[in-house]
């Protein structure tokens, strides 16, 4: 389609649909979700002249996956965000079947994003093209076109690139699937984003001592963190185990040092980054002022995520927080970003036995919980958070099935910081030593109630209401 049929088709469902799923009550009240349609991964994370930018992997034209466009955000303070004019739409032959996942970077003053143009063909087959866009004056993406074919030896499935800066250089990290179907991270390096020249393949299934894991691994991203480099990658295919893999996909992370010129990744073991139900395809960027900044989608692309009641109000998926990483002990610390205080209202502290705690409204809150005793805790009749000392539980009915499904953590627990928003939960685990994030839909307005015969101590703040602009 013409990107003009293409844009008018977006434009109507945007007019079409956006009061209806403005008037959703599980519509978040501080967290982006798209106008209308599907929201998957978050895309071109970056802090450009004093704004953050985030893109997002949008189907604006249904609550579907399929050939995605780049939306586009803007704000000054992680908080306040206003919409740009689209970023990408897939109208080119090279994108015929979606602007896939990428990055952005500033090149000589321009914002520039690069991405994968997304082709299936009608046998079934599929390819893709990494490509490039370039801001114009007014605000639009320019396309450059095609900057990287499909590299040899892998299968159409190659996507996700994301580049960085290093020595005045380009580096770019790819997920991949080689011919053996075994998914795989492709470091690639370039002096002007134009043509790319491989270091080869940097992790993967099979790989610096992993044995088989997994048979595509999506959406990498490569950073420095203290003394570390630290691969974020989100491998497909992992078989779930008792305590952890447990949802459909996985998004983690290994630490280690990148080779540059070696195009080797020595690395220690996969961590997941995130225990709660939805959680995948994070991206970081690097704030101005030294943060590395982590943006992730409340979501999980399996069949699931269609019971999600908010289809009936023509919208899917919302992002998470943004969130400060920092490396302590060779593993990842994820903290709301600070800014988020600003939304806090009004303070109340409580301490005493816990189920005598006050049923506080949680419907758009924060939560401090100080505990290390066993508790429980039910949020609005939809999701219960126990803690029996030794197992951090989430449990909830599986929309489809109807089943308990239930999210464990493991350790010695001290605190519990809950960031509530209509109709999602991030769960921050002793400060950022671990992380549950998850959609639930619960009564509104949403209740918490606590159980137990053992002393807590609990804080609560309403957060305030930040519409998109
Ligand atoms: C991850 C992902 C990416 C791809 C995009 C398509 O959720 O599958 O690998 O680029 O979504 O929307």
């Amino acid at each position: 389609m013409s990107e003009v049929s293409l844009l008018k088709q977006a434009l109507r469902s945007v007019v079409a649909g956006q009061v209806n799923a403005a008037a959703d009550p599980y519509r978040p009240a501080w967290h982006l979700a798209p106008p209308v349609g599907l929201l998957n991964d978050p895309n071109g994370f970056v802090q450009h002249n004093g704004r953050y930018h985030l893109f997002y992997q949008w189907n604006p034209l249904g609550c579907a996956h399929g050939a995605k466009f780049w939306g586009h955000w803007s704000s000054v303070d992680l908080l306040h965000w206003r919409h740009e004019p689209l970023g990408l739409a897939p109208a080119e032959e090279y994108e015929s079947h979606g602007c896939y996942s990428g990055s952005a970077v500033v090149d000589n003053g321009q914002l520039t994003l690069i991405y994968t143009g997304n082709v299936k063909y009608p046998d079934g087959s599929r390819t893709a093209f990494q490509c490039l866009a370039r801001e114009n004056e007014r605000g639009e993406f320019d396309k450059t076109g095609p900057v990287l074919d499909l590299p040899v030896g892998y299968t159409g499935h190659v996507r996700d690139p994301k580049v960085w800066q290093h020595n005045g250089h380009w580096y770019m990290v790819l997920g991949a699937q080689d011919l053996n179907l075994q998914g795989k991270v492709l470091l690639l390096h370039s002096a002007d984003l134009l043509s790319w020249v491989s270091l080869g393949e940097i992790a993967g299934s099979g790989l610096n001592g992993l044995g088989q894991f997994g048979y595509m691994w999506e959406c990498p991203d490569l950073f420095r963190l203290s003394d570390s480099d630290v691969l974020i990658c989100c491998p497909q295919g992992l078989p779930a185990e008792s305590d952890r893999y447990q949802n459909t996909f996985q998004s983690g992370y290994f630490v280690g040092q990148l080779e540059y010129d070696a195009g080797h990744f020595p690395h220690g073991d996969f961590h997941e980054l995130d225990l709660g139900f939805e959680f995948y395809a994070p991206q970081t960027t690097l704030s101005d002022d030294g943060r590395r900044l982590l943006i992730g989608w409340m979501g999980i692309p399996d069949g699931d995520e269609f019971y999600q009641p908010t289809i009936e109000h023509g919208w899917l998926h919302t992002m998470t927080c943004p969130r400060e990483l920092t490396l302590e002990n060779r593993k990842i610390i994820q903290r709301p970003a600070h800014e988020l205080q600003r939304l806090r209202g009004e303070e109340q502290a409580w301490q005493g036995i816990a189920q005598d705690a006050p049923v506080w409204d949680i419907t758009h809150a924060e939560v401090a919980i100080g505990t290390e005793q066993p508790f429980s805790a039910d949020l609005g009749g939809n999701m219960t958070l126990a803690w029996d000392g030794e197992w951090l539980r989430l449990t909830r009915k599986n929309r489809r099935s109807g089943e308990q499904e239930q999210r464990v953590w493991r350790g010695a627990l001290r605190h519990l910081t809950l960031l509530c928003d209509r109709s999602s939960v991030e769960i921050f685990i002793n400060d950022g030593e671990a992380v549950m994030s998850s959609r639930y839909f619960p009564d509104l307005p949403t209740q918490l109630t606590f159980s137990g015969k053992q002393p807590i101590t609990l804080h609560h703040w309403p957060l305030a209401d930040c519409v998109i602009e």
